[in-house]
């Protein structure tokens, strides 16, 4: 199997936070390829130069903190100011620092929490209320990660941020659903965004942990990007308030757990004996 899904964006303006690497690259990448026009956000002006190096004048970079509201607002009017209107905003921008929870310090916590609720927060108001005022409706993507639902060891604070953003983003999509906005949440598994080489204490927990995955792989951030297109696209129109994983069915289980012998040709369920004809092996 092979290809992307072919989306069309041309005429259409979206805004990527958390574009000057992984999957905010990677979706920025996939947005202008479809043919939108793109204002690309970070607080990285050397990574958001990378991103936007060669699309021209589809894509607009702007330096800014998600966290903040002059950020947000900085970012959001810059898709009116460039490219006239806004379409769709992907709220990608996150920060994901682990630590146990009896050495956590407030400051980290609280970061997290500006990041990724706040930021979310901020940007998804911002959007909205530019979205309304072009009349058009519009689609809004925020991220979470099947770290919400679980309790995965370090992961106090970014782990509970993500689920906050899940919860705010049901309500996002109720309020706004009035004003033809849908709104909808891509939780990834394990996605391989990380700078190499990487860290060898974290080389070596993913070499643990990357064969018990189902599909033995990390996920590519292009492969969530074809994600944030889909629910961007008129293919999507009826899909709100959702919260969809990218995740290879990590969050459905994991392979270590071993087969499992099939009962029912080995024991007659009624009387509880070995059938007389069973050879022990396990039928396909
Ligand atoms: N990579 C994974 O395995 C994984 C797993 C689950 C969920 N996710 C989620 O997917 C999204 C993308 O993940 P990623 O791995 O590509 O992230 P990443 O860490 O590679 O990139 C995040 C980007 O956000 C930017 N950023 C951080 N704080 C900012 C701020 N205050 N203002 C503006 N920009 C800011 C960073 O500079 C960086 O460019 C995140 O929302 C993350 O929570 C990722």
């Amino acid at each position: 199997m092979s290809g992307r899904a072919r989306f069309d964006f041309e005429g259409k303006v979206t805004v990527v936070t958390g574009a000057a690497r992984g999957v905010g690259r990677a979706t920025v990448a996939a947005f202008v390829e479809a043919g939108a026009r793109v204002v690309a956000a970070d607080r990285d002006p050397g990574g958001l130069a990378e991103t936007c190096a060669h699309y021209g004048e589809r894509a607009a970079a702007v330096v800014a903190d998600v966290s903040t509201t002059e950020g947000a607002r900085q970012i959001v009017d810059r898709a009116a100011a460039t490219f006239g209107r806004l379409d769709v905003c992907v709220n990608n921008a996150a920060v994901a620092p682990h630590t146990a929870m009896l050495d956590e310090r407030a400051e980290v916590w609280d970061r997290v929490y500006g990041v990724n609720c706040r930021g979310t927060f901020l940007m998804t108001q911002a959007a909205a209320r530019a979205m309304i005022a072009g009349g058009r409706g519009g689609r809004i993507v925020n991220f979470s990660s099947g770290a919400a639902q679980r309790g995965g060891a370090g992961g106090a604070a970014y782990a509970s941020s993500r689920a906050a953003t899940e919860a705010f983003s049901r309500v996002a999509a109720v309020e706004l659903a009035t004003h033809g906005i849908l709104v909808n949440t891509i939780s990834p598994g394990l996605i391989d965004t990380q700078p190499k080489p990487l860290p060898p204490a974290m080389a070596e927990r993913l070499a643990q942990r990357i064969p018990n995955l189902p599909l033995a792989r990390p996920g590519r951030p292009e492969e969530v990007a074809q994600l944030v297109l889909f629910l961007a696209s008129d293919a999507a129109s009826y899909i709100s308030g959702a919260v969809i994983s990218v995740d290879g069915a990590s969050g459905a289980g994991s392979r270590f757990s071993g087969v499992v012998v099939d009962d029912d040709r080995r024991y007659d369920w009624v009387t509880g004996r070995v059938r007389a004809d069973d050879s022990g092996v396990p039928g396909t």
